[in-house]
């Protein structure tokens, strides 16, 4: 009998049964247990799958910007070696409603080419190699047609989005007026390039059917909804798809929906009644998966001459292909962050025939921030006050836009502890002032914010007759510690040690859970662990004769008046729940952010203008931390997007055919090891009871918030040479 638990985020949860603490796991820094799987090779990635009779499939991309596929001669391709099919079927691909792509209308046989690299066709052959020998075999013929490739000279084209999750367009109070009647203002245009999420493991699929019913072992970030998607672009009921996503080698964005090859998976393995798998390479990552969109940020902001903010004026546009309504939200974080009665934010959107935008790490603030936090420094500048001082002064009460309380918010405290530990007291405002030999030294700060919310999570947690505890979701570990975390909070609520404790991950037909995306992964899909596990020790009080305030687990055993028990002498069969989280008013009610400092130092090359950042310290406060460790590794990835944001990652468009030039790991520069420093991290303590049970907020996409702008304004700081166009590339510098 599997009993259910289900919480609605309507009203604060004040206790924690976290804090009951009989294990004393909440928070450690516990290694990940899938650590040594991984480590040994042992665990099971999506293109390792051994599967009999398999097929490989290599897709086979337009090579133009735009245009119109008239025909696809695959005549020479069939001839080759090995080669069992080339499977067309341009309605579905190009229609493939993967991630921030919408699902359009049937294209009526004109097969429109809206990207450079996107994928028309998939050669299947006996092995890998076979089928992408003959993938460069196919011809597709193509009516070239005009496309639209320049973004700068077109910006006026910029429309109003329908809008999703975030409302494109909001404003408060007067601030054209307030802008006019201010003392003080600045005013500058920041521009961000298209990124690429860059993901270690490639997107792979391996499809199997079994009479109607599909399998595929792929990488997901969210199997729940990744099932809907594919189940949508197949034309299939989702009940006949399961989805098996045990391991993920990160995603950053670019998995949160399905992608092109597993739509050609599924298309070829049904027509060929084989197995077919499917691995993208590294270049049709970058061609044909998502991109985060290229970003043109105004920002306008007034104050007095006292530093106190009455305007914040932020205007974005950024790009996607024609018809498809998904914005970067770059504006996000400049609803709520800092002070000031009149506000306009807006989200324009652009039609480029550049590859699909989609969310990449903290969609919105990850691009927004690189240009709020260096409009901030400039503006402490013109101000002459001191940028974090800036900061404090104008840390708001409440949220400034809706007018509703935040939820907890330390943002002046994570500012002052940051300082303290960065020791920003000793740093020169002149810039330009300090030079050891042939570099210039430079200190830099930005605040840090992410959105935070709750995604609706369900999960199963079993005692076996052995004592051992079993936990199901589709949830997925992408390489943040998820495994790890629903181990330490079932062991905790029950009393067990983690080695006790199996979590079973990302198959969809155990309960759906959030999936990992949006910073919520750990707190949701923990939260339905802990309800599950609050349902359990309720069945378990019961099986002991006592109350629920009563028992005590502790060790495997059940504790209560005087009595100890081993738990597996109590469960019987075994026992059984399901514990489901939903999002509720909570989330209108109260403005929640996890918030945090960065502080760096950087060197720059008076020669040659190269950049090396030298020193990392971040504070955080994220509500209750559930594992050190991992939280830790969360947040210093991040600020290492952070560092490649600012320096060296963009993605950059040809402009005859929008084509991404350089689609590869040699030539997208993401930093590696010898571009980042000891980066230092802190966390505030904290609990958010407006959050959820865990009273845990999301932090994996704070680190990359604000960090690309704390190294800008560093440089700033070093070089006295202010740069608005990411990434501050020493061409830019000299
Ligand atoms: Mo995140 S961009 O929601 O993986």
């Amino acid at each position: 009998m599997s009993d259910s638990t289900t919480l609605k985020m309507d009203v604060p949860v004040p206790a924690s049964l976290l804090d009951a603490g009989t294990q004393g796991l909440i928070g450690r820094p516990l290694d990940r247990i899938d650590g040594p799987l991984k480590v040994a090779g042992r665990a099971t990635y999506s293109a390792e799958y051994a599967l009999p009779n398999l097929a490989y499939g290599f897709l086979v991309q337009a090579k133009v910007g735009r245009a119109r596929v008239t025909g696809i001669d695959t005549a020479a391709a069939l001839e080759m070696p090995g080669v069992l099919d080339v499977v067309i079927d341009l309605d579905t691909f190009i229609r493939n409603p993967q991630q921030g792509g919408s699902n359009k209308a049937p294209t009526q046989g004109v097969e429109e080419i809206h990207y450079f690299g996107q994928v028309v066709a998939i050669v299947v052959a006996e092995t890998f190699e076979q089928a992408r020998d003959a993938a460069a075999r196919v011809h597709v013929a193509l009516e070239d047609k005009p496309g639209l490739f320049e973004f700068d000279a077109r910006l006026e084209e910029a429309h109003k989005p329908k809008g999703g999750s975030t409302e494109p367009h909001v404003a408060t109070g007067d601030p054209d007026r307030a802008l006019a009647e201010a003392p003080v203002v600045l005013d500058a245009v920041w521009t961000t390039p298209s990124q690429n999420s860059a993901a270690m493991e490639p997107h792979a699929s391996t499809a199997v059917w079994e009479g109607d019913a599909l399998t595929v072992y792929g990488s997901y970030q969210m199997p729940a909804s990744d099932k809907q998607q594919l189940a949508q672009a197949l034309g299939m009921k989702p009940n006949k798809v399961r989805i098996i996503s045990a391991y993920v080698g990160g995603g950053f964005g670019s998995k949160l929906g399905i992608a092109p090859e597993v739509v050609a998976a599924a298309l070829a393995a049904r027509k060929l009644g084989r197995p077919v798998k499917t691995v993208m390479s590294r270049q049709q990552v970058f061609d044909a998966t998502v991109r985060r969109s290229n970003t043109h940020q105004r920002i306008r902001l007034g104050a007095g001459a006292d530093g106190r903010l009455t305007t914040v004026v932020h205007e974005t546009v950024s790009s996607n292909i024609e018809g498809e309504e998904y914005f970067e939200p770059a504006g996000v974080s400049t609803h709520f962050l800092y002070a000031g009665e009149n506000r306009r934010i807006t989200h324009d959107l652009l039609p480029m025939d550049w590859l699909l935008s989609g969310s990449m790490r903290a969609p919105g603030e990850a691009a927004g921030m690189l240009a709020l936090e260096a409009a901030m420094d400039e503006f402490a500048e013109k101000l002459g006050m001191d940028p974090v001082e800036l900061r404090k002064i104008n840390d708001p009460e409440q949220d400034p836009l809706k007018g509703v309380p935040f939820s907890t918010r330390q943002l002046t405290r994570c500012l002052d502890e940051g300082a303290a530990a960065f020791g920003w007291k000793d740093r020169n405002p002149t810039p330009g002032a300090r030079r050891e030999g042939e570099w210039l030294v430079g200190h830099g700060m930005a605040a840090s914010a992410r959105s935070n919310h709750l995604q609706e999570s369900q999960a199963r947690v079993s005692i076996g007759a052995d004592g051992r505890a079993t936990v199901e979701t589709d949830m997925t570990d992408i390489g943040t510690g998820t495994y790890t975390i629903l181990a330490q909070i079932t062991g905790e609520l029950l009393g067990l040690r983690p080695e006790w404790i199996d979590v079973r991950l990302g198959d969809t037909d155990t309960p759906p859970g959030a999936g990992s995306g949006g910073s919520w992964g750990a707190s949701s899909s923990g939260s339905s662990v802990y309800l599950a596990c609050e349902a359990l020790r309720a069945k378990i009080a019961t099986a002991m004769g006592c109350a629920e305030e009563e028992l005590t687990l502790k060790d495997g055993r059940a504790i209560a008046q005087n009595r100890s028990v081993p738990l597996s002498s109590l469960v019987g069969e075994g026992l059984s729940a399901e514990g489901t989280i939903k999002p509720g008013k909570l989330e209108e009610e109260r403005r929640q952010a996890s918030y945090g400092a960065h502080f760096c130092e950087v060197r720059v090359n008076a020669v040659t203008g190269e950049v090396r950042v030298n020193r990392f310290v971040s504070t955080f406060a994220a509500g209750r931390i559930l594992n050190e460790k991992t939280a830790r590794s969360q947040c210093i990835g991040g600020i290492v997007f952070g560092i490649g944001a600012a320096l060296t990652e963009e993605l950059v468009h040809d402009p005859r055919s929008g084509r991404v030039v350089n689609h590869d790991l040699a030539e997208y520069h993401v930093p590696v090891n010898a571009d980042v420093p000891h980066i230092e991290v802190h966390f505030l303590p904290e609990r958010d009871q407006f959050a959820n049970p865990l009273q845990s907020k999301g932090l994996g996409e704070l680190g990359i918030s604000g960090a690309g702008a704390a190294v800008a304004n560093a440089i700033y700081n070093a070089t006295g040479v202010r740069i608005r166009d990411y990434p501050l590339t020493l061409d830019k510098l000299l």
